[in-house]
C-alpha cells in the first residue's frame, strides 16, 4: 500500500534540479539550476483536447502562427546550444503537435548532435506515430511521451475532440516501443466527469508493457479552458482508485525535482506515477526553461509574458548576447506559480475559486 504520507513529503525533493545549471554557476532567485529546456515547434494541432484547445476557442477562424512567425530550425539550433552551454541537458520538443512540423527529424537530427545533451524526449499525441516513430528515431530522437486520456473510443472523443481514432494512437505507442523510442511514457489529464473511469483501464492497458502511465492533474494553464477547482481529480483520489486494484510501493525520485511522484506495483508490473501540480505543487524543484513556437523565452508554464528571442536572433545578436540574456533573466526569475495557486485556493472548493486571470501563455503555445 502506498504511504499516504509520500504525497504530502515529497521525500527526496530538493532544490536545484539536476544541478548540471550549478556546474555553470546559474541559478535563479530561489536557488533553482537551469536544467531543463522544452521547445515548441508549432502551435498547431490535429486534436482539440478541451483542456487546451477547446473547440469554441480554437475553430476553423483562429489564426494559427505564419510561416515565418515561427522559428526556424536554425534559429531553435542556435538557441538550444546556448542553453547547452549554460549547463541545461535534457531537451524536449513539444507543441502544440510537434509532428505537424514539416521534416521535424532534421531538427532532431540536429539537436541530437550538440554535445552536452543527454536527454532528448518528444511530446505527441502520436496520431503521426505509426509512419514517423522509425524516422524518428534514425534521426537521433531518444524517447518519446505520449498524451493519451481514455482508452474507450467515446471518452477519447470527448477528450480528444478529434477524429483520429484512438486505436491510431495505440498503434503510434506501439510502433514507438519498435522503434526502440524508449522509455515510453503515457500522460493522462484527468478530469472530473469526463474521464476519471477511464483510470484503472489505462492503468490496466500498460501494466506489465514497460510503458508508465503517468495521470496528471487538470491544470488552469491559459485563459481558454474555463478551468475549476472542482474539476481536478487530486492525484490521491487517482491513487484510491488504482489502490483498489493493485498493491502499490512508493519509488524514489529518480532525479530530484521530477515532476511525476512514482509509484510501482508490488507485483513487479511496472510503475505509474501521478502529476499533483495542483494539490502538490513542485515550484521548489523546477529547472524547466521554454521556448515557444515564435520563440519567446518562459520561465514557467503560467507566464503572461516572454522574452522576445526571435527579435533578438534575427535583430543579429550575437551568441554572446544570448547567453548574457538567458543568464540574466534565469538569475532573476522568482516563478512558483503553482504554489502560489495552491495557497490562494486553500481550503475553498467550487466555481468561484477558479484562478485571477491575467492573460496567461496558452499550453498549445508553450508546449507541455
Ligand atoms: P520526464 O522527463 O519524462 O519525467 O518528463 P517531464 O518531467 O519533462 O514531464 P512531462 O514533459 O512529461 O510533463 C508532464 C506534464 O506535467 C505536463 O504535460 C504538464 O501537465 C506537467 N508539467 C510539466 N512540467 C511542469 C511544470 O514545470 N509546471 C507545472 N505546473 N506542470 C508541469
Ligand atoms: N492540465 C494538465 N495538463 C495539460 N496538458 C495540456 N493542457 C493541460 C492542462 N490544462 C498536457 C497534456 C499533454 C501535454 C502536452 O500537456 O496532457 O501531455
Ligand atoms: Fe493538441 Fe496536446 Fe493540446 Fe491535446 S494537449 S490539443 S494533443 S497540443
Ligand atoms: Fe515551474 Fe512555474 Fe510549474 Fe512552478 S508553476 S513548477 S515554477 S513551471
Amino acid at each position: 500500500m502506498a504511504d499516504r504520507q509520500e504525497l504530502t513529503s515529497r521525500a527526496g525533493r530538493s532544490r536545484g534540479g539536476s544541478g548540471e545549471g550549478e556546474a555553470s554557476g546559474l541559478s535563479d532567485r530561489m536557488g533553482r539550476a537551469l536544467g531543463d529546456l522544452r521547445i515548441s515547434v508549432t502551435d498547431r494541432c490535429n486534436f482539440r483536447c478541451v483542456y487546451c484547445m477547446p473547440r469554441e476557442v480554437f475553430g476553423s477562424d483562429f489564426k494559427f502562427l505564419g510561416r515565418d512567425e515561427v522559428l526556424t530550425f536554425e534559429e531553435i539550433e542556435r538557441l538550444a546550444r546556448v542553453f547547452v552551454g549554460l549547463g541545461v541537458r535534457k531537451l524536449r520538443i513539444t507543441g502544440g503537435e510537434p509532428l505537424l512540423r514539416k521534416d521535424l527529424e532534421e531538427l532532431v537530427a540536429m539537436l541530437a548532435s550538440l554535445e552536452g545533451v543527454e536527454d532528448l524526449a518528444l511530446t505527441t499525441n502520436a496520431s503521426l506515430l505509426p509512419t514517423k516513430a522509425e524516422a524518428l528515431a534514425r534521426a537521433g530522437l531518444h524517447r518519446v511521451t505520449v498524451s493519451l486520456d481514455a482508452l474507450d473510443p467515446e471518452r477519447f472523443r470527448s477528450m480528444a475532440d478529434t477524429r483520429v481514432p484512438v486505436s491510431t494512437v495505440l498503434k503510434g505507442i506501439d510502433e514507438a516501443l519498435k522503434a526502440g523510442l524508449t522509455p515510453v511514457r503515457v500522460n493522462a489529464v484527468v478530469k472530473r466527469g469526463t474521464n476519471e473511469d477511464q483510470i484503472v483501464p489505462l492503468a490496466r492497458r500498460f501494466r506489465g508493457t514497460g510503458v508508465t502511465v503517468r495521470f496528471i492533474e487538470y491544470m488552469d494553464v491559459g485563459t481558454s479552458n474555463g478551468w475549476r477547482l472542482d474539476e481536478v481529480v487530486p492525484a490521491r483520489e487517482i491513487l484510491d482508485r488504482l489502490e483498489a486494484e493493485w498493491a502499490l510501493e512508493p519509488l524514489d525520485p529518480r532525479v530530484p525535482g521530477e515532476v511525476a511522484t512514482r509509484y510501482g506495483y508490488s507485483d513487479g508490473a511496472g510503475e505509474i506515477g501521478v502529476i499533483a501540480s495542483v494539490t502538490r505543487p513542485f515550484c521548489e524543484g523546477c529547472t524547466r526553461a521554454r521556448i515557444t513556437a515564435r520563440g519567446e523565452f518562459f520561465t514557467c508554464l503560467f507566464g503572461s509574458r516572454g522574452h522576445d528571442f526571435r527579435a533578438q536572433l534575427r535583430g543579429g545578436a550575437s551568441d554572446g548576447e544570448l547567453t548574457e540574456t538567458v543568464r540574466r533573466i534565469w538569475a532573476g526569475r522568482r516563478d512558483r506559480y503553482s504554489e502560489l495557486r495552491t495557497e490562494a485556493n486553500r481550503g475553498r472548493r467550487g466555481e468561484e475559486e477558479s484562478t485571477p486571470a491575467p492573460p496567461r501563455v496558452e499550453m498549445f503555445q508553450i508546449g507541455g
